[in-house]
């Protein structure tokens, strides 16, 4: 099995160098960006930090407890383990001997200073989109932190995918450097909403699949992805985490807080928490807004589940019934009898997406490990659900989702005791 991925990867490789050398890249480096319609854009650094807040540049390049900006945060994918760098001013070990087109080729390009190809973990397949007057801005931005002298550390990558040199033949396939081209057919706000969600705030690195080799897929209505082990739902599936149905509020305070406050409910958890803690809480209101206007645009496929059925009342049997049980014993609390939630406390059940999606990779998750929603202004103090790994076996986390969900008011797959135990060890968030 390894064997063919290996030599897959190496025919490819040839294949795509092959077509590389036959394809003139159009790259489209001049465009302007849809300017920001609500901060203050005067000032350039202000700007520049207003722009790296959204990209979230800063968590990804920091280590658990480190400097910020400092790299080394532990990056876990399919691959191996990315170890991330250091990009505080340092002239030695961070970017300090970099000017702003160095930084520009890197966003743009995703090449480092010393042409080395980089790794798209570094989300520059989404960052290309962004203008090269936003990316000098944000360079400026960065050239104002503290320097940290911080040696960066090797990824602990797998062979085939720790030749770099591959990355040639990944990039000639499925990179296409390019910055955002505004559509003259839509609204000013709408070019700045799908500039940021595209560009800058890069939902699509999570909220799509990508292929065996790791490169999102472009379709009309791509699935969501896996990121962390986490489901990072389809942003164009109405059942997932399609947002066409919401008003534009319920958007730009679900970016903000992290939850919201009345349907339709949903709840920020995992890899979504840290986005709403530590990039989207931050963001202007009003370019959340762009962004909302952007994200119900999209196209959408099929529609939201039924929240108003409420769980199977009808006489269980067998592993539905011990389902309800434990439901009664452990969740009724604070989720309501029939799933109808508790709030402000827990939100409901019954009908909700993050438990009524085919992936049910999250709640298994969110049950074995607790769920916290991130403290945010907007939502200071969320409060939490226990985890259940060491008190609730396989086979009884299984029937008490299967439980949960009958409430989706539509078939969905049944919930097995080896997807639980699969999802056991080491969380990766
Ligand atoms: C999802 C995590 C992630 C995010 C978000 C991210 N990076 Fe990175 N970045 C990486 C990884 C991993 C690498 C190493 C890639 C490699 O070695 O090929 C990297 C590499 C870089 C490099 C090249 C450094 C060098 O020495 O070659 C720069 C510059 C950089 N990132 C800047 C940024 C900026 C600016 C942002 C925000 C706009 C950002 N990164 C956001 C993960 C991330
Ligand atoms: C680091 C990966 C990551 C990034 C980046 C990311 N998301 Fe998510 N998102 C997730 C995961 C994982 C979930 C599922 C967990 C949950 O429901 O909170 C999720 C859930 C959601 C939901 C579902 C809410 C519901 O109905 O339950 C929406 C909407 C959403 N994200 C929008 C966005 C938008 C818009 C962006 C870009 C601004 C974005 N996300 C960026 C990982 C990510
Ligand atoms: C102490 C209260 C409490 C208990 C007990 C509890 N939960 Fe939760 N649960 C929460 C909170 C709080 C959240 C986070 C979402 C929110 O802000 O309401 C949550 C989130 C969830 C989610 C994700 C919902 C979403 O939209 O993201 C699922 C699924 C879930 N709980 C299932 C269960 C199941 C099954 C049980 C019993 C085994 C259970 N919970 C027990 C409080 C609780």
């Amino acid at each position: 099995m390894k064997r063919r991925i290996v030599l897959a990867v190496i025919a490819l490789a040839i294949l795509a160098l092959v077509l590389l050398s036959r394809l003139r890249v159009e790259d489209r480096t001049g465009g302007e960006a849809p300017p920001p319609l609500f901060a203050d854009t005067a000032n350039e650094v202000e700007r520049g930090r207003a722009l790296v807040l959204l990209a979230d540049c800063g968590p990804c390049h920091t280590a658990r407890g480190g400097e910020p900006f400092a790299g080394g945060r532990a990056i876990p994918t399919p691959f191996g383990t990315f170890v991330t760098p250091n990009i505080t001013p340092d002239p030695e070990t961070g970017i300090g001997n970099w000017t702003s087109d160095d930084f520009w080729r890197a966003l743009h390009e995703g090449r480092s200073r010393d042409g080395r190809l980089l790794y798209p973990t570094f989300p520059y397949t989404n960052y290309t989109k962004i203008s090269r007057r936003d990316a000098d801005a944000m360079f400026a931005y960065l050239r104002t932190l503290k320097p940290v002298r911080r040696e960066n550390r090797p990824h602990e990558l797998r062979f085939p995918y720790d030749q770099r040199w591959l990355l040639a033949a990944w990039r000639a396939l499925f990179f296409r450097p390019g910055v955002y081209e505004p559509d003259p057919e839509r609204s000013a706000e709408w070019n700045r909403g799908a500039y940021l969600v595209q560009g800058v705030a890069h939902c699509s690195a999570c909220h799509e699949a990508r292929n065996a080799l790791g490169a999102i897929q472009s379709s009309d209505n791509p699935a969501g992805g896996l990121v962390l082990d986490w489901y990072a739902p389809s942003l164009t599936r109405a059942r997932e985490a399609g947002v066409q149905h919401w008003s534009e509020e319920d958007i730009v305070t679900f970016l903000r807080t992290g939850r919201t406050q009345s349907a339709p409910h949903a709840s920020a958890l995992g890899p979504m928490a840290e986005v709403v803690y530590e990039s989207l809480q931050h963001v202007h209101p009003g370019e959340l807004h762009a962004m909302a206007v952007y994200l119900k645009s999209l196209p959408v496929d099929g529609a939201p589940p039924d929240a108003g059925a409420g769980f199977a009342s009808a006489p269980l049997t067998g592993s539905l019934a011990r389902g309800r049980e434990i439901y009664m014993e452990h969740c009724a609390d604070c989720h309501g009898e029939r799933g109808e939630g508790r709030l402000p406390a827990a939100i409901p059940l019954a009908g909700n997406r993050a438990v009524c999606m085919d992936s049910v990779a999250n709640p298994i998750r969110i049950v074995l490990y607790g769920g916290y929603p991130p403290g945010t202004e907007g939502s200071p103090r969320p409060f939490g659900m226990p985890p259940f790994y060491p008190t609730l076996r396989n086979d009884q986390i299984a029937s008490v989702l299967n439980y949960v969900r009958t409430g989706c008011g539509a078939d969905v797959p049944r919930v097995t005791a080896d997807e639980v135990e699969r999802n056991r060890g080491g969380p990766l968030w």
